[in-house]
């Protein structure tokens, strides 16, 4: 977008994007989303006024992965179902801090759509004031007439209508798409002081992730866990100019899924966690449907690539609610390469070399 074109709000710009949509699913969708990021402004006043609103601190009670609930959890999982319980197009939804999906009691039957969130995102930076998120899914509830239940959310990512992420940063920003590119909105306050509310204004309508990356994000701290097609990738990195893809790479870890791909739809990027040994029952670390597979319609849509090691994530077809998966997303070129390397059978690179050795630390001579 240019200076000159003038500023468009959300529900004005979605207008604009789908038209060609059928008439009836565009307005379910654009009051879906309405409602979600009406909610998402709340949980961003609510996160910025952190320790005034008392959002700080343990909520007391364990979410269904068996993790502490943090008060914002739970504030922003309320405030989320609040306003999905007032859209008439949403039939249920589901989220990271509760086993079964809640059915709207006045729109269960009739309403078109599913929605699946992670309500906060990157949880362990709330008191360090470090930038969170919420996440979010939009699907076809396919059988109307009947109030869905937990089947009815076992679709495979690429069945999404939409999805996209609320960055509560310096700024709060809502990166969306509906399945054509991905729009960036900025959350504008400065009508607050003459009692307006606050409007996300459209900042860029067409952004895209570089396909070429120095540039990857991963917990190193899990490193000896790692299968051996990420020791091998990470190795090569870290050898930079040293090593067989001869440059340099840079290393970012924040801690919030959501930041992380921000960063790389700003300026591309890697963004990994593998499949690890540590706990041989869990295939990896972040939930399939409501981080893995929004994040995945963003990266793919943004011409982006994101994968779990060998299938792309866009394809799998979940168990359950919450069952997890190794990610692996960002630039495209990257994000081929270490499918490569899943692929490849004759690995240069032996497993033992990395159990006796660190990537990280020269051993001693
Ligand atoms: O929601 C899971 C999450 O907090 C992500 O936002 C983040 O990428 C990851 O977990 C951080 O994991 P770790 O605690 O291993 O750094
Ligand atoms: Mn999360």
């Amino acid at each position: 977008m240019d200076n000159t074109t003038p500023a468009s709000l959300l529900d004005e710009a979605l207008q604009r994007h789908l038209t060609g949509m059928e008439a009836a699913a565009a307005l379910a969708l654009r009051e879906t989303l309405g409602a979600i990021a009406q909610a998402c402004v709340r949980i961003g006043d609510v996160a910025s006024l952190g320790l005034l609103a008392e959002a700080h601190g343990m909520a007391g009670a364990s979410n269904v992965h068996g993790e502490a609930q943090q008060r914002l959890d739970v504030i922003a999982d309320d405030l989320m179902a609040g306003s999905l319980y007032e859209c008439r197009h949403v039939a249920a939804w589901a989220s990271e801090e509760h086993e079964q999906p809640h059915v709207s009691p006045a729109h269960g039957v009739q309403g078109s759509l599913l929605v699946v969130f992670d309500p906060l995102d990157g949880s362990s930076n709330i008191e360090a004031n470090i930038s969170i998120g919420t996440i979010f899914s939009v699907l076809p509830h396919r059988y109307r007439s009947v109030a869905p239940g937990a089947a009815d959310f076992m679709q495979p990512g690429h069945q999404q209508l939409a999805a996209g992420y609320v960055l509560y940063g310096p700024a709060t920003l809502m990166v969306l798409t509906c399945r054509r590119g991905v729009l960036v909105f900025a959350l504008d306050r400065r009508g607050a002081a003459q009692g307006d509310a606050p409007q996300w204004v459209l900042m860029n309508d067409e952004v895209r992730i570089p396909e070429h990356t120095r540039e990857f994000a991963i917990n190193a701290s899990n490193q000896r866990f790692w299968e051996k097609p990420i020791q091998r990738y990470v190795a090569e990195c870290v050898a930079g100019d040293t090593g067989p893809r001869m440059k340099d790479f840079n290393m970012r870890w924040v801690a919030s899924m959501v930041a992380e791909v921000h960063r790389i739809m700003t300026r591309g990027g890697v963004f990994l966690y593998p499949r690890d040994t540590r706990e041989p029952r869990k295939p990896g670390r972040l939930r399939l449907m409501y981080e893995a597979a929004p994040m995945a319609l963003l990266v793919e849509q943004a011409g982006g690539r994101a994968v779990n090691g060998t299938s792309e994530l866009l394809d799998l077809v979940p168990d359950t609610l919450h069952q997890r998966v190794p990610v692996i997303l960002g630039s495209r070129d990257e994000i081929d390469r270490i499918v490569g390397y899943h692929a490849d059978p004759s690995e240069n690179v032996s497993w033992q070399l990395f159990r006796t050795r660190s990537l990280f630390v020269q051993p001693q001579a």
